[in-house]
């Protein structure tokens, strides 16, 4: 029996230009791409589905060693090409796999003459390499770029797993009870770049809040931590849960986003100084719950937003920044809330930007 290796080896061109051949005189058609492939991940395997369903066979040209080095830097490729080969191979819709050497295809292009060539949709036609569309066209081969897989890529996953190995990134855990407006705006900024961190666990007492199904989507672990009977306490056990969860997630900091439960022992002590919260107003003015209401009651011409250290004491540690907002003639409750958010939006990425581990 062939050992998989040897089931999965590479061809040749030749080989691959005779499955071609031998296509064309049944009238079917064969698909051609190429890539890295170095970490595979969901997005490639949806996307090789794709392009397999344009014709009949599939072949999937991959860069030799060399050329990846070339392409993506000294560090990549993880993978040798042997086993990037061998894994590229036993995917379903994979019928041949060939490597080669340059930098572009355009010589596998020549040989092969697929009668498709498909492309990830971070190209378009016009954006192809010269060489390789000349080729393309001379063989006659229609070019069809495919959708790409949103939020999957292997430089975000290679990021991923250096980021979460310490590397100067900070690791958040968020506690949240509602609507998640503020966790999407740390998110926001994580992906623009603006905040070198991690979100490494989401906590909710509510488990059907839009808070969780946010991190989740997020691909951030979303835990609900069941609060007790009494919707207003949180009890001793649940305390204890969220301790240990943000300790088994090994974060530098908590955030408290909309969480409205009073945190207790063990997290005050575990983590002190290490836990912030958004408040809606201007601390210490209007603690506590319905903070943009309490505003408009006591006829204020301007309240904001607060993010400050958590204690025992509610909504009194030391504040660490503050932005103002107006409140407008008319203002509901709503319509500020809304405005105080927005501030929040940027001022809580900015701090956690600032945070020193
Ligand atoms: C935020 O406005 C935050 O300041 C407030 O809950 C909202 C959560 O919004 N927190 C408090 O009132 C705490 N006393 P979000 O879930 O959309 O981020």
């Amino acid at each position: 029996m062939p050992t998989d290796a040897e089931a999965y080896a590479p061809m040749t061109p030749a080989e691959v230009r005779a499955l071609r051949d031998q296509l064309d005189a049944q009238g079917k058609k064969l698909v051609f791409t190429n890539g890295c492939f170095d970490l595979l991940h969901a997005g490639h395997v949806r996307y090789l589905n794709e392009a397999r369903e344009l014709g009949d066979a599939m072949v999937v040209a991959l860069n030799s060693d060399e050329s990846v080095r070339e392409l993506k830097g000294p560090t990549r490729p993880i993978n040798s090409e042997n086993d990037r080969a061998e894994v590229m191979a036993a995917l379903r819709a994979v019928d041949a796999v060939v490597v080669f050497g340059d930098k572009r295809a355009t010589s596998l292009i020549e040989t092969i003459q697929p009668h498709i060539y498909a492309k990830g949709g971070d190209y378009t036609v016009d954006s192809l390499n010269p060489e390789e569309r000349a080729a393309l066209d001379a063989a006659g081969t229609a070019i069809r770029i495919l959708p790409l897989v949103p939020g999957r890529s292997t430089t975000a996953t290679v990021q991923r797993m250096t980021h979460d190995g310490g590397a100067g990134r900070l690791r958040i855990g968020v506690l949240g009870s509602g609507e998640g407006s503020n966790l999407r705006a740390i998110l926001a900024a994580i992906t623009a770049g603006a905040l070198q961190a991690d979100i490494s666990v989401a906590l909710s007492d509510q488990a059907d809040s839009k808070f969780l199904q946010i991190a989740r989507e997020a691909g951030v672990p979303a835990i609900h931590v069941d609060g007790g009977a009494n919707p207003r306490r949180f009890d001793d056990a649940a305390q204890k849960e969220i301790a240990e969860h943000l300790q088994r997630a090994q974060v530098d900091v908590v955030v408290l986003i909309g969480f409205m439960r009073i945190l207790k022992e063990p997290t005050l002590s575990l983590y002190a100084d290490r836990i912030v919260n958004v408040h809606p107003s201007l601390l210490p003015k209007h603690k506590g719950a319905n903070a943009p209401q309490l505003a408009i009651e006591a006829g204020d011409t301007e309240t904001g937003c607060t993010v400050h250290l958590v204690t025992a004491e509610i909504d009194a540690g030391r504040i660490l920044a503050q932005a103002t907002v107006p409140v407008l003639p008319g203002d509901t409750s709503e319509k500020l809330h809304a405005r105080i958010k927005d501030q929040e939006h940027k001022l809580l990425p900015q701090v956690l930007a600032e945070w020193k581990k």
